[in-house]
């Protein structure tokens, strides 16, 4: 959600912005604008359109002088999406050109001041009284006037900021809302992700809550708000720019999809030594391990539903009792958690809002809270007691693909870790599950085979009205993702619905043709699974059923099967959601769907 990206160095910023923004489009956008600085003026470049827009309006950014600039792409909260909108904004003296991600909860009133004292403002947002903030705090200090400003603000905030009168001086301050600088060689960036610095940089600075940076074409310095100087080493980003492009692909998606093999392996391998399950610097010790009686998982979207998966296989192995709980829904409850629960919080991004918020909620009822992230150093991985990342690599389709099956092996592994250490399964058991997570990668391979297959379902029955997927235990875990994914990219309806419930009421949507796709590949429960295909079958319902390999007797009431290698049962999902990530990918390419950015969603949601 909202991009930043700023340039300060040697050569002309406005090709730095445009390309960094364009990095950043993945996180979902209505528009975009860079503001630079030449001559002591600032000039202001905008779009409602795509980034490629502002490059071919600009020559790539080339028409545009200047060798320090900020850049946005907005995603509307405040006021409609439209170039008045869009950032950077300016302060009402024209000196201060401002970016913003977040929200400020207290803009309202501080506008109301700001309009008594005579600031005339242009446009709806709530990102405005940062800049006439700024103008009006300016007696010739940049550092104290965003200090005083930044003591006004209420929410969450990042921000870039130039000064016409300061052109060498690049401003960025993070609270509760991520930023990054990049450190180079005579040039130095910051942006909102590392995908938009990676190609001039791999060293990068995280900012803390509070903290300022003051960054020119050779120097960063971290301040606090209080202007105390704080000392930090870069880190070193270890992913290569190949990683952040489409390497061939139509569309990152497709690209994310069949990277899944490695991720799964890559996730998997450093945390199994001598058959056992490892995890480096866990600050969650065996002794209060043992003192846990409940666990929480909570997330959202996607990340929540493999929470959904991990509570049936965690209940197997720790017979802890494991709730699953969305994040937005946790926070306005009166959650029962103390220092006895765990709460397990999962993020692609590690920046949702409603996670990160309930994450608090969490940690201040007492409980160890453990996260399971992509993004190092991220505003969740920070907040946490333990962090065990997925190691993914960065995800630009909005829809997750292979950040959701990496999730699902740190939680398997995770529960055969906290179950070695509990002695509540058995090491045949352990072994067993373990060496099936090894033949994950050759079975996810595997599965790619059926592509074509796919292909020819997707092309026959991509203008399907709505769809329902229905299963049991995992399997309905599954359908949840299904559902989810084919919705997001194709903007088809469709349903996950656990399958014994269908006849209390949802069954009288089915009609003639409707597709129901039975996820009914938990082979104890298939027998109830065949039972819910003929219900729905015997209505005119059209199914695409999956079963594990060999089970023939599914093809007797199913219109079309497709066959997945059998696993454990517990690891069932991550084989089982590849054909529905396929299916979903080339139906919405069918639908003619604009697949890795659709409408109206963005990759990291940072707003509640
Ligand atoms: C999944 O395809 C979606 N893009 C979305 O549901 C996502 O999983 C959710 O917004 C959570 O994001 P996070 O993992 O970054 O917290």
């Amino acid at each position: 959600m909202c991009g930043i990206v700023g340039f300060v160095g040697n050569k002309k910023a406005a090709p730095v912005l445009l390309e960094g923004l364009q990095r950043l489009e993945y996180r979902g956008y209505d528009s975009a604008g860079i503001a630079v600085i030449k001559n002591g003026s600032i000039e202001i470049k905008k779009t409602i359109e795509r980034i490629s827009a502002l490059k071919e309006a600009t020559d790539n950014g080339q028409t545009v002088d200047g060798e320090i600039g900020i850049g946005h792409t907005r995603w509307a909260t405040h006021g409609a999406p439209c170039k008045r909108n869009a950032h950077p904004h300016m302060g009402f003296k024209s000196r201060f050109a401002v970016v913003h991600n977040g929200i400020i909860e207290n803009y309202i009133e501080l506008k109301d001041e700001l309009v008594a004292l005579g600031v005339n403002f242009k446009s709806e947002t709530d990102t405005e009284v940062v800049a006439h903030l700024m103008e009006l705090y300016y007696e010739g200090d940049v550092f104290n006037a965003l200090a005083k400003t930044i003591s006004r603000l209420k929410g969450s905030y990042s921000l870039g900021i130039i000064c016409r009168e300061h052109p060498e001086t690049l401003y960025a301050v993070r609270h509760f809302s991520p930023l990054i600088v990049g450190v180079g060689v005579g040039n130095n960036y910051i942006a909102s992700d590392v995908t938009a610095l990676v190609s001039h940089t791999k060293n990068v600075l995280y900012l803390e809550d509070g903290e300022i940076a003051v960054i020119t074409a050779n120097k960063v310095d971290l301040f606090t708000a209080d202007g105390e100087k704080k000392e930090r080493e870069p880190s070193f980003v270890s992913w290569s720019i190949d990683a952040a492009e489409k390497g061939g692909y139509d569309h990152f998606m497709m690209k994310e999809i069949k990277e899944q093999p490695d991720v799964i392996a890559k996730t998997f391998e450093p945390r199994i030594k001598d058959g056992k399950v490892f995890f480096e610097g866990l600050n969650l010790t065996d002794e209060k391990l043992k003192s846990i009686n409940k666990i929480i998982i909570t997330a959202c979207g996607s990340a929540y539903h493999t929470g959904v998966v991990a509570k049936y296989v965690f209940e197997e192995l720790l017979r802890i009792p494991t709730e699953v709980d969305l994040a937005s829904e946790f926070r306005y409850r009166n959650p029962i958690v103390d220092e006895h629960t765990l709460v397990i919080i999962i993020s692609q991004s590690g920046e949702t809002a409603d996670t990160l918020a309930a994450l608090r909620e969490a940690k201040n009822r007492g409980a160890h809270i453990l996260s399971i992230v992509n993004v190092v150093g991220s505003s969740i991985a920070k907040a946490s007691d333990d962090v065990i990342y997925t190691w993914a690599g960065p995800e630009i389709a909005v829809a997750t693909t292979k950040a959701y099956s990496a999730q699902l092996i740190v939680l398997y592994l995770f529960g055969l870790y906290a179950a070695e250490r509990l002695g509540s399964a058995s090491s045949d058991t352990i072994t067993a599950i373990l060496s099936e997570i090894k033949q994950l990668p050759e079975k996810v391979k595997k599965l790619f085979e059926m592509e074509e297959s796919i292909k020819k379902i997707a092309k026959k029955h991509h203008r399907m009205g709505s769809v329902f997927f229905i299963g049991r235990n995992i399997d309905y875990g599954v359908a949840m993702e299904g559902s989810l994914k084919l919705k997001e990219i194709s903007y088809i309806n469709s349903e996950a619905y656990a399958a014994g419930e269908l006849k209390h009421g949802t069954i009288s949507l089915i009609e003639e043709g409707r597709m129901v796709i039975a996820l009914s590949a938990y082979d104890s429960l298939q027998d109830k699974m065949m039972s819910n295909i003929k219900e729905v079958k015997s209505r005119g319902a059209f199914v695409l059923a999956t079963a594990t390999e060999g089970n023939k007797a599914i093809e007797k009431e199913a219109d079309q099967v497709l066959y997945l290698p059998k696993t454990h049962p517990l690891l069932l999902a991550s084989v089982e959601v590849i054909p529905l990530q396929m299916l979903s990918y080339y139906i919405a390419l069918y639908n003619g769907c604009d697949i890795d950015k659709p409408r109206n969603l963005a990759k990291s949601v940072t707003v509640e």
